[in-house]
């Protein structure tokens, strides 16, 4: 074992590893001990009789075969209390129900194989923000009446493609109604949609056309806006049976419901709906109540058949109907009216002033009468927008039209010529199209203003087509915003990935600059990747140009990215012919030399030690194509390699501070001061950030394999970097999870993949998880000189977080522990758990961890700017922040972009593109 204890794969870490990764396998959190917790956070009464030692046998718990908790069902027990986090180690718990009962504080995250969540009608105080991420067997959600915070339903959602019911009433939800409800979204075996009573506000998406939801709910939202909009959609929800969109600011008509053949309650109430009921509605075979109060409805009051249970929608409760008897139709020439304006979508304003049975009685807005006839309309600058109607020709008596300035489109409709006594047409400023009909000498014309009047289709597209007022348009115009907005979305998106590309480029020419020494470079370097058999197989070369000294040199050239070239004899030079007294570690392929050049650089050169059957080159390649592609602050970067038939040479930055696992096991031996908890805090968040990166930020998903305390190093400043690269593996495009041999370091190995060689980040994850532990308690993963139920980390660890009383008692002896320093120990301590959960799905992904971890870390700042930090981009920052900032010195930058062919080539890091860690969080669902 070296100093470093750079070793992977090293013989005493293999035999233990035989033995032990069956307890790794084998040992869990036991169901008991969780539910002995659960049993008192709900102080769950005698009733229960929650005291065998065999949780299967106790009252509203059942298992399955296994004897696992699948079920917890305890609602309506009146029970007080709360519910413990650990609840989430329950990892085969299919329903839990807690409904009705008096439960307070945060409410937990459960495990993914949940089916049924009914928790309405409590008291929890919070959901957890991502709860339903991942949650891909959940088919039953009630989560009603509980003071929750505000808060919207977000995208993770959709990960509950299982989904059969959504019940969240008065939850304070806010925002708008999502768009992923309907038949294109994730849900296709939805039918109960529950939103009542909370502050939505916006429309009815139109994505909810053609879903499957059989109960609608979405009455009495508390938003100033409420709901609005038209209920058009409701049209092509053929589906369902309910619908209460009561207590909101709709507006428009009722629309055609003649196609929702299982529709039996409609709450309509408290809107702002105008325009006739539509006797559709009436023939309903399937109707039985419905409810019409306090809108604006026009046109004769409607006459359900009898069984219908209907709402006082005559006396108390305000319509605009023409008469007070159902069924009686209203007079002929209100009925021309109302007519008129249906293709303008039953404007408000009319609805509130037409009253009453007789247009020229009362004074109705837009009607001009004499004598008892209609004379004059004059709908001008009324916003108005649909159609014009023909049923204007029927009004006989009328002498002047007047619609100007409007939104109106369509034709004119032909109709119109056969007015007796028109003397007027006023139509100018509109959209209208196509041919203008003849009128007789005599009337006047005004069609100016009207772009596409005289084409037979418009040409500049807007307003309605299909006559639908006023809303409809609305929601058209928001269709072609939101295509323009795509339009604009991917012109950004190009202008961004360019921006990145140049960022990168940028910084890899401005190093070059730094770095250039004489020496010939390559002229290409290639880097076969192809995956072969379950093994990611990489082959290697260097082709270099004839001509120059060095190519028929028996030595070999490193290569770095940025032209740094380093020849064999200075790595033998500065290596003092790679002696002894230079050795800083050993590891299963190869010894660690440090080095420093003429510039004062100081560089590590790692020495492969290649086994008789060529073992260790996979590695060494495989480090190469790793080291090539990735560029990020806290993973050790290659800064030149050299490879010939005797030699394979891997040159890094020399890390001063060496191997995480010297500052945490062996700091007595070393003569070194113990880490402070901030500086392991620190060191977590920064290799944190590395696998994170590694994960998702990068063009391709890579996984490192080893993550271990000698694989951490540390520089001067304590700031850690994540190095050894050499069994890293790339998963294959697409695949999340897939087969290889087995590497790695048992005690770190995530148990699925130990037993199945499955591999996925977040077997990374679990490793991380194992350093956290070992951050906190200064103990190895696996631990000879403990007794025997202890030498495993992860087991023991996870044994003591479920005692509070022992928690205390595993932290670091030599972490000086205060109350913030306690608390801070104490979420690290859940998000380790959390890392090493049994199942690979229970575990979060990195972006979680570090989004944790650096809300623990104070604001770490740069006492000097580096490299990265020139124009104020580092890695640390997201790519749209540092695009941000590369735009903002864009102006001033003297940006040279005449890089030669063979340094794009190689510079890997241009290729990046911005990957978001969601999608590749999706992936390993
Ligand atoms: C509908 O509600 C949204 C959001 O509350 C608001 O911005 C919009 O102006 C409303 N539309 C109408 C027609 O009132
Ligand atoms: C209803 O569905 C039809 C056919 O799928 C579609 O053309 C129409 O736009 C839909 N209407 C609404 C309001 O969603
Ligand atoms: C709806 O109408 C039914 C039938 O008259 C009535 O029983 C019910 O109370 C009404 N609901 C509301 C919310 O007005
Ligand atoms: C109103 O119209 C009716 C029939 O169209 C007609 O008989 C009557 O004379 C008209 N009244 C006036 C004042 O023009
Ligand atoms: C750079 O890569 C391109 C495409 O991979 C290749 O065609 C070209 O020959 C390479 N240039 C050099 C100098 O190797
Ligand atoms: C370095 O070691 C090699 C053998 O490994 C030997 O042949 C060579 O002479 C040595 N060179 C120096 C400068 O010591």
């Amino acid at each position: 074992m070296g100093k470093l204890g750079l070793s992977y794969g090293g013989s005493l870490d293999f035999v233990f590893g035989l033995v032990f990764s069956i307890l790794v396998i084998s040992i869990r959190c036991e169901d008991v001990e969780v539910m002995n917790i659960l049993k008192k956070t709900i102080n769950a009464p005698v009733t229960f009789q929650w005291t065998d030692p065999d949780v299967c046998k106790w009252k509203h718990v059942n298992c399955d075969s296994r004897k696992h908790v699948i079920a917890i069902q305890i609602g309506n027990q009146n029970l007080q209390g709360f519910l413990p986090k650990e609840l989430v180690m329950l990892t085969t718990l299919q329903k839990f129900e807690c409904q009705r009962n008096g439960l307070t504080g945060p409410f937990p995250y459960l495990s993914k194989s949940l089916q049924r969540l009914l928790i309405h009608d409590n008291k929890f105080s919070s959901l957890p923000n991502n709860f339903f991420t991942g949650m891909s067997n959940l088919q039953e959600v009630e989560i009603d009446n509980n003071p929750l915070p505000p808060w919207q339903i977000s995208n993770s959602l959709k990960d509950c493609v299982a989904l059969q019911t959504f019940s969240a009433e008065s939850v304070s939800i806010v925002g708008t109604i999502p768009d992923f409800f309907g038949r294109d979204g994730p849900f296709p075996g939805l039918v109960f949609l529950a939103l009542s009573g909370n502050s939505l506000e916006g429309v009815l998406p139109a994505s909810l056309s053609g879903s499957s939801i059989e109960n609608l709910l979405v009455n009495g939202q508390n938003s100033n806006n409420k709901l609005n909009g038209t209920l058009i959609v409701l049209q092509n929800m053929t589906s369902l049976k309910q619908i209460w969109v009561n207590d909101n600011s709709f507006t428009g008509p009722i629309p055609d419901l003649s196609q929702l053949n299982q529709l039996s309650d409609v709450n309509l109430r408290d809107n702002q709906l105008t325009g006739v009921v539509p006797p559709s509605l009436m023939n309903l075979p399937s109707l039985q109540v419905v409810n019409l109060t306090n809108n604006r409805l026009q046109g004769p009051p409607p006459k359900f058949r009898d069984g219908v249970g209907v709402d006082n929608i005559i006396g108390g409760g305000r319509n605009e109907f023409c008469t007070n008897v159902p069924g009686q139709p209203c007079s002929p020439l209100v009925n021309i009216l109302l007519s008129v304006v249906e293709p303008l979508g039953y404007p408000l304003k009319f609805a509130e002033s037409w009253q009453g049975n007789d247009p020229c009685a009362n004074k109705w807005i837009g009607i001009v009468c004499s004598g008892g006839n209609i004379s004059i309309i004059n709908f001008q600058n009324m916003g108005l927008s649909g159609t014009i109607s023909p049923n204007f020709a029927s009004l006989s008596s009328l002498t002047k039209l007047l619609i100007a300035n409007n939104d109106i489109t369509g034709a004119i409709p032909n109709q119109l010529t056969s007015m007796p006594l028109l003397q007027e047409l006023d139509v100018s400023n509109n959209n209208l199209y196509g041919r203008v009909p003849s009128f007789p000498k005599g009337v006047v014309l005004k069609i100016g203003g009207n772009p596409d009047i005289g084409k037979d289709k418009p040409i500049t597209p807007s307003a309605s087509s299909h006559g639908f007022g006023k809303d409809n348009d609305k929601d058209e115009d928001k269709n072609k915003n939101s295509v323009d907005g795509v339009n604009v979305g991917i012109v950004l998106g190009v202008v961004f990935v360019l921006g990145i590309g140049v960022i990168i480029l940028f910084m890899f020419w401005k190093r070059s600059r730094n770095h250039t020494k004489k020496g010939k470079k390559p002229d290409a370097i290639t880097i076969h990747s192809s995956y072969k058999g379950g093994e990611n197989v990489v082959k290697a070369s260097v082709v270099v140009s004839g001509g120059g000294n060095d190519a028929l040199s028996p030595t070999c050239n490193a290569y770095e990215v940025s032209n740094m070239v380093i020849s064999i004899q200075v790595l033998r030079q500065v290596t003092n012919n790679f002696s002894e007294e230079k050795i800083v570690g050993k590891g299963g392929f190869g010894i660690v030399y440090k080095g420093e050049l003429h510039d004062g650089t100081q560089i590590a050169v790692k020495r492969m030690q290649l086994g008789m059957m060529g073992e260790g080159s996979n590695e060494f390649t495989s480090e190469i194509e790793v080291l090539t592609k990735v560029r990020h602050k806290h993973l050790v970067s290659l800064l030149g390699y050299c490879l010939d038939e005797n030699e394979k040479l891997l040159v890094y930055e020399y890390m001063t501070r060496g191997a995480l696992s010297k500052h945490l096991f062996d700091w007595k031996e070393e003569g070194i001061k113990p880490l402070e908890w901030k500086t392991r805090l620190s060191i977590a968040l920064d290799v944190a950030r590395g696998i994170e990166y590694l994960h998702g930020l990068t063009q391709q998903i890579f996984i490192h394999r080893d993550i271990k305390p000698s694989n951490i190093l540390l520089g001067e400043d304590m700031r850690a970097k994540v190095s050894d690269f050499g069994l890293v593996r790339l998963a294959p495009e697409g695949k999340a999870s897939f087969q290889t041999r087995l590497a790695g370091t048992f005690g770190y190995m995530a148990p699925e993949y130990a037993s199945t060689g499955r591999l996925t980040t977040k077997a990374d994850v679990y490793s991380f998880g194992v350093v956290l532990m070992e951050i906190i308690t200064g103990r190895k993963a696996l631990d000879g000189s403990q007794p025997e139920e202890n030498i495993h980390l992860v087991t023991w660890f996870c044994r003591m977080l479920l005692n509070k009383d022992s928690f205390q008692s595993m932290i670091d002896r030599t972490i000086e522990v205060d109350e913030e320093t306690y608390a801070s120990i104490n979420t690290v301590a859940e998000l380790a758990g959390h890392c090493s959960a049994r199942e690979p799905y229970q575990r979060p992904d990195m972006s979680h961890v570090v989004n944790v971890l650096s809300s623990l870390v104070e604001v770490w700042k740069p006492t000097k700017q580096d490299v990265d930090d020139i124009y104020g981009i580092n890695f640390d920052m997201t790519l749209p922040e540092a695009l941000k900032r590369w735009q903002a010195f864009e102006g001033s930058s003297t940006l040279d972009l005449t890089l030669s062919p063979s340094t794009m080539n190689t510079s890997g890091g241009s290729t990046q593109t911005y990957q978001s860690s969601n999608a590749s969080s999706h992936a390993q669902m």
